[in-house]
């Protein structure tokens, strides 16, 4: 059988583990990884940095009116064995994991004319197939195409106890209650906002993690992926 490249889109809320496993995937097949959440991430640390945001004031006007100037990419790390996120040149993959700017990212993420230019982006980067993309769109609104859709769950709280301990693990001094909250936070304005709600795609596979080894997750999707080249 010739063996064909695909496109892999694998969506869901916040820390499912989307990336860990969509990172693995890719590394297996060869293909290309893309963490959109890192560009969101990344224009709303652009956002940030400008003083368009914070606590009580979002000035989406002048964020609207300068993304011509957000400037996103991704290199590749050897030694990290993924590609790293940078805003104008810039490396921000740190800078972009922390929990002030995942408390914003979701007020970001639900501006259209932000959604329209990263989505644009996002295409281009898959043109070409053999991409491994994660998000919350990607298999309703990027590649609604894709050969492959995985929509990925796990109950709040696994998934905030994971990304506490991350969080932790990094040196960040932060409490449980606010993580949970952030992860509650952001299931409802993802899931919500009018521009691209976060939805599972009608012909996405369904796959609660919240019992499962990372082994174990890795070995279903995989099967998964050998089902879709058999069915070409
Ligand atoms: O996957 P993540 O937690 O890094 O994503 C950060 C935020 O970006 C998430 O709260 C919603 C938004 N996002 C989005 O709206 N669309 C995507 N394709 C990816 C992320």
């Amino acid at each position: 059988t010739l063996v064909q490249n695909i496109t892999i889109a694998i969506d869901g809320f916040s820390s499912t583990g989307k990336s860990t496993v969509a990172k693995q995937l890719a590394k297996h097949l060869g293909y290309i990884y893309v963490d959109t959440g890192a560009m969101y991430r990344a224009v709303t640390l652009f956002t940030m940095q400008n003083g368009w945001i914070d606590a009580d004031h979002f000035d989406v006007m002048a964020l609207v009116s300068n993304l011509d100037k957000v400037s996103i990419s991704f290199t590749f790390n050897p030694d990290l064995g993924f590609a790293e996120v940078y805003l104008n040149g810039k490396n921000v993959e740190k800078q972009i994991r922390t929990l002030e700017v995942s408390s914003f990212v979701s007020k970001v993420a639900a501006i259209p004319e932000v959604r329209y230019q990263l989505v644009k982006q996002q295409q281009q980067m898959g043109k070409d197939k053999g991409v491994v993309m994660d998000g919350r769109d990607i298999g309703t609104v990027v590649f609604p195409y894709a050969e492959l859709k995985i929509f990925m769950t796990a109950s709040a709280e696994k998934r905030a106890t994971r990304r506490y301990n991350e969080l932790i693990e990094r040196g960040d001094n932060v409490q449980y209650e606010d993580v949970l909250r952030n992860v509650q936070e952001r299931d409802y304005i993802d899931s919500h906002r009018e521009d691209s709600p976060l939805v599972k795609a009608e012909d996405a596979i369904e796959i609660d993690n919240s019992d499962l080894s990372l082994e174990e997750q890795f070995d279903k999707v995989l099967g998964l992926v050998q089902m879709t080249l058999e069915d070409l």
